[in-house]
This record gives structure tokens, sequence and C-alpha cells, in this order.
């Protein structure tokens, strides 16, 4: 049977973490998959994410199965990060995923039993898995302009006119922050009319937010997903504690749905439900159990919250960092969409052509659109990241 198969390409984002780690070369940087790293380079476990793994091995009495669902006090605590004061809307009804691919994955099975040709609109560009994942899951795609790379900064009028030309009833996906790959969001005033444009085209938002509080503070990140939710009768919110907990590899995730009454939420719930028991049955549970412990825990709620304040201000500071070490090296060329930008990505702006001989010649690793993670950056190595970029120009 398998001889019907040919070899697939590896995934563009993952296949950087082996190749940079198979490059011998000791100056090589890596700025390809978007994991946080400290300013020595490491992606520690946040202090706080320890302190309630050792809870749970000293309290937690059980690994027996929990439902399809997953715990219901992680997805009510979510809920509450997410949705803030209406977090306890009967509208609303969670579940907890194997991370946030996992949430979009059940979220596209669960749009094809409600709507079988559904089309969903997404951004040029956006994160590369949102297209593999819905398109093969059998979502109809759509795109609509958001990033100008002539200008770095957003099409903010193309991306309205694409808009307009949805259906009623299509699905629009957006990014609620730290736009992947090119850290460009949306303003307070743009969500307010991407939301009138929504009710009036009837339009169903799906809001990625994979970096809740890498961008401002975990509520003004939650600005757009708020607004939608006192705007429009259905959102679908998928989220993920990869980034904000530094769970990766833990899979801790979240479906959130906001339906038009609370009849209708039980409805959905019980069709997720479903869904997930003939995907995978049950959520993995410890990456979820450390981030329930923290979020119902008043201390540690604080401390992660001083923790994330901490990565986004190393965030911010290299970014700044990168622009004035460039500004050295190449000061005709214009780099300071990097600090205009948010969270961990952003466009460098050079070529694939360039991309490859940064890899080749100088063992800096990026993604082919040019898309860097700015945590790769330290004050060790921007001096060597600024001359190599130059190099290339
Ligand atoms: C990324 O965009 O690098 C991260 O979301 C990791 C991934 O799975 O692609």
């Amino acid at each position: 049977m398998f001889e019907t198969l040919s070899p697939k390409p590896a995934d563009a984002i993952l296949k950087l973490i082996g190749e940079h780690q198979n490059d011998p070369r000791a100056e090589k940087i890596d700025l390809g998959v978007g994991v946080y790293r400290d300013a020595h380079g490491n992606t520690p476990i946040p202090a706080v994410v320890k302190i309630a793994e050792q809870w749970l091995v000293e309290n937690q009495s059980s690994k027996s199965y929990l439902g399809s669902r997953g715990d219901p006090a992680y997805c009510e605590a979510i809920q509450k990060l997410t949705f803030g004061d209406a977090a306890g809307s009967d509208r609303i009804t969670s579940i907890q995923t194997p991370g946030g691919s996992g949430a979009l994955r059940v979220a596209a099975e669960l749009i094809l039993r409600a709507k079988p040709n559904a089309t969903m609109w997404v951004s040029v560009p956006t994160w590369n898995n949102h297209i593999p994942l819905l398109g093969q899951a059998g979502i109809n795609l759509r795109e609509y302009a958001y990033y100008d790379t002539d200008s770095n900064s957003l099409r903010f009028g193309e991306m309205m006119d694409c808009l307009e030309k949805a259906d009623a009833g299509d699905l629009v996906l957006l990014h609620g922050c730290c736009h992947n790959p090119t850290g460009i969001d949306l303003s307070a005033e743009q969500w307010l009319l991407v939301a009138d444009l929504v009710v009036r085209k009837e339009l169903i938002p799906l809001i990625d937010i994979a970096y809740q509080g890498f961008a401002m503070d975990v509520d003004t990140d939650a600005y757009g997903v708020r607004l939608l939710f006192g705007s429009v009768p259905e959102v679908i919110v998928t989220s993920s504690c990869s980034k904000n907990f530094g769970l990766y590899r833990d899979r801790a995730g979240t479906l959130m749905l906001v339906c038009e009454n609370a009849e209708s939420a039980k409805t959905v719930a019980s069709q997720a439900l479903s869904v997930v028991r003939t995907m995978y049955s049950i959520p993995p549970d410890h990456g979820a159990a450390i981030v329930s412990r923290i979020l119902h825990d008043d201390d540690l709620h604080a401390e992660w919250l001083a923790e994330l304040a901490e990565m986004r201000g190393r965030m911010t500071g290299i970014r700044s960092t990168l622009v004035a070490a460039l500004k050295d090296v190449a000061p005709d060329h214009d780099f300071s969409h990097i600090e205009r930008t948010h969270g961990m990505f952003c466009y460098l702006g050079v070529s694939p052509e360039q991309v490859d001989r940064l890899k080749k010649d100088r063992g800096v690793y990026l993604v082919d659109s040019s898309r860097i993670n700015v945590c790769g950056i330290t004050e060790g190595n921007v001096a060597y990241l600024a001359e190599s970029i130059a190099s290339v120009l």
C-alpha cells in the first residue's frame, strides 16, 4: 500500500530546527521556529511553571481519564483570560485541546459539520501551517490582502476591499495579536472597522490567539476577541499556552466557541466533543493542569504576569538593539519596521535567495519568507547578525 505514496517536503518552519542543530559553526544563529529565548539564548521553563509542576507532583492524586472536553477548571480559567468580564456568558463553550493547532483542527471539523462547503478568508501572508491545516481538512480558502512587503506596513484598505467580496456566512481568520509571520497587528480603530464589516456582511470570525501577552498585555491583546464577542452572534477562538506559558511540547490549547445563545452553545459543545472522541479521544493533561494551577492561584497568577512582562520586554528591547546595529552597517536601508512590529516575529525584508545566502554563508537560519524570530537575537550575536544581513543586501 505505502508504495503509492511519494515523499513530502518537510515543513518550512520545523525543518529549520534540524538544519540549525546540524550546523557545526559556533557563530550560527537560529531565527526560525517560534520559541521564546532569553538573553542567553535558552528557552527556559518559566519559574512559575516549575512551581506549579512541583505542586502537581505533590498533590495530583490520579492520572485517570478526563473526558473529551479536558479539565473544566482549565477551560474556565482560559475563558477568563480570553474574554475577561464576559467569560461567564452561557453563550461560550470551551474545550481543552492539544495545543493551538489541535484547536484549529477541531474547529475545522466542526465548521464542516455545520457547513460542508465552508469558505474561510485568510490573510496574505498567514502562519504557514494555517493553509495546509485548514485546507486539507476540507475548508475552501480565499485570501485577503494584509501586508505590504515594500513599505512593511498593513494593507488595511485592500484588506477591507477583499473582505467586501465575502459572502454572508463565510468565515474570516484573524490573528488576535502578534500576527504570525509579520508582527503587524490591527489597531483598536481598525478592529472596530473590521467588526462593523463582519456584522454588516454577516461573516463568522475565527480568531487565532497564540501569543496573548506578547504584544502589550493580556487584556489589550484580547481586545479584538472581546470586541467581536460583543458584536456578532458567533465567534470561534483558538488559543495556545505554548508561548505565553512556555509549554510548547506539553500541548496545552483551547477551542472557545461563542454561540448565539445558551441552547446553541450546548448543541455545539456536544458536536465538538464528538469530533474530539473520533480524532484523539481525550486531550493531554499535564500542560493544562499547570496552567490551571497558575491561573487559579493569585500569587502564581501575579508571578506569571511578571514573567510574561519580562519576556515581552526582552522582545521589545532586542528589536531596538537590532535596528540600531543595522543602522551602523546598512545606513541606506530602512529597518524601522522591526521596532514597530509586535511579538516574536517580523519580516526582515530580504529575498529567498538572500535568506539562502544567510544560511549557507553565515549560518543564520530564518524562514524563506524572511520571517525572523527576534528571540534568536542576543547582545552577543547581534553585531554578527547585522553584519551578516548587510553582507547579503
Ligand atoms: C511558528 O510559527 O514558528 C510556531 O507557531 C511553531 C510552529 O508550529 O510553526
